[in-house]
């Protein structure tokens, strides 16, 4: 059960089948132009859009707002320095700004950074320097209906080739993102990360954590890997930021915050680099585009996010809903983590060709009939077409992710969704494809407009 009871709340907007077929006409299908009251149930995302607790809420009122050297940092600073151990740590106000500060002090034009899977900020931040951005996922990771535990892993074969092939002088960082969540929200053990960690050491390329859902790796791994049964997650958290030369973290997700982030390392020379971009660009070292207050809920956030009832509750509801999703009928990648399940739409309308969109469909029709809001990842987010539509490069896999907000949603809401997704499921050749009428040169899913086909 939920480790916590509910002191405040919000209505949901409850809306009919007319009103949101009429929203979805009015926003040319795109689901992020739906206002937000226009939604029932918002999977969007699991990025700034969790549930602060009462101590955090009392953290923020204590918050202190001085320009510099706050109380609120510093209460900031020792939490961060005691999770990580990293000796320097700077406050960025989300996760794509630790990313642009640290890429922009760390790489040079034409530099090489290796990561199991870059998100796709991260990979924007590193195409933004002029350098490139190259994943190495496991090759566990390519069969979605495989259980392995820990599908988040990097390639470690492909990463020493890497190292030591023709273009190892140009490599200046290897990114661990923990979880994995372009690679489907999968862990990485602490085994891959410690072999990872040698490699790195062996051939001297600095190691750095996507750290945004590091307790939720950090619980995975006290589940499933051999050794590891006996420890706390926060341990496990401990000791995997200190395998790492440092870390990019959005607080957003794993911080439980609506806004923050930050940037650990150990480098002092760096440290320096990215403290005068950051002041230059972000805002003074000791509070990084924060408030005072935002500080002091993160510090709160981070110290909860590891308790293991927490987790544990995390985990339970991530799987009830697994469970309500298969029993629909309905494929996802498993096993499912904590973050997010990935609906495997592709499987669902085989009826429906890539460069129809079957996840984007999948995500509409979950909109018209339950007023639920997902998103896709697919042939809209991935792939191309000529100027009359015909494809030229299709996503590997059509998924509708549905992100799970911490400490928002309750088991019957859940249930909702999987009602939602069986009636849909029975009825899977009715949902229809899109094609594309608008679209932008990069980052389409965002802004394109369609209409049915
Ligand atoms: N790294 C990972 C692994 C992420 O999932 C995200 C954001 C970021 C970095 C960037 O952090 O949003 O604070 O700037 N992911 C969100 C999502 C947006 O929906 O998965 P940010």
């Amino acid at each position: 059960m939920e480790p916590y009871r509910i002191k405040v709340v919000e209505p949901i907007p409850v809306t009919t089948r007319e009103q949101r077929e009429e929203a979805l006409k009015r926003v040319n299908y795109n689901l992020f132009d739906l206002r937000a009251e226009e939604v029932t149930i918002d999977l969007l995302t699991d990025s700034g859009t969790g549930a602060l607790s009462a101590a955090q809420l009392a953290a923020g009122m204590a918050g202190d707002e001085s320009y510099s050297g706050s109380r609120s940092f510093y209460r900031f600073h020792e939490t961060v320095t005691e999770l990580t151990g990293y000796a320097h740590v700077l406050p960025t106000h989300q996760g794509r700004a630790a990313e642009r500060v640290l890429f922009s002090s760390l790489l040079k034009p034409g530099s090489i950074v290796l990561a199991n899977t870059h998100f796709d900020t991260t990979r924007a931040n590193v195409e933004l320097n002029n350098c490139e951005a190259r994943d190495l996922p496991c090759p566990e990771a390519k069969n979605l209906d495989s259980v392995e535990p820990f599908k988040g892993n990097i390639d470690l074969n492909e990463l020493h080739r890497q190292l030591t092939g023709p273009d190892a002088d140009r490599i200046s960082v290897v990114v661990m993102t923990i979880t994995n969540n372009g690679g489907g929200g999968q862990p990485v053990s602490m085994g891959n990360l410690k072999q990872t960690a040698a490699l790195c050491r062996q051939y001297g390329v600095p190691l750095f954590l996507d750290a945004a859902r590091f307790a939720e790796n950090a619980w995975l791994v006290t589940r499933h890997e051999e050794g590891y049964r006996d420890r706390t997650p926060r341990q496990v958290a401990e000791e995997a930021f200190r395998l790492a030369d440092g870390c990019m973290m959005s607080a957003k997700k794993d911080g439980i915050v609506h806004i923050g982030g930050f940037i650990g390392m150990n480098d002092p020379e760096l440290a320096q680099r990215c403290e005068l971009l950051l002041i230059a660009t972000e805002g003074f070292a000791t509070y990084g585009g924060l408030a005072g207050r935002d500080l002091d809920m993160m510090a709160q956030g981070l110290s909860e996010v590891t308790e293991p009832a927490y987790l544990a509750e995390r985990a339970d509801i991530a799987a009830h809903l697994a469970h309500r999703v298969r029993s629909a009928g309905v494929d996802i990648v498993e096993p499912p983590g904590l973050h997010a399940l990935y609906l495997n739409a592709g499987r669902l309308l085989p009826h429906l060709p890539p460069h129809h969109y079957p996840g984007h469909a999948l995500a509409c029709r979950m909109y018209l009939e339950g007023g639920i809001r997902s998103a896709e990842l697919g042939s809209l987010y991935l792939g191309e077409e000529d100027e009359d539509g015909n494809p030229i490069k299709s996503a590997p896999y059509e998924l509708v992710r549905l992100a799970l907000p911490r400490r928002v949603y309750t088991r019957s809401h859940y249930d909702h969704i999987g009602e939602t997704l069986a009636k849909i499921a029975k009825q899977a050749d009715t949902v229809h494809g899109f094609r594309i009428t608008d679209q932008s040169p990069i980052l389409r899913h965002f802004r394109a407009t369609l209409e049915p086909v």
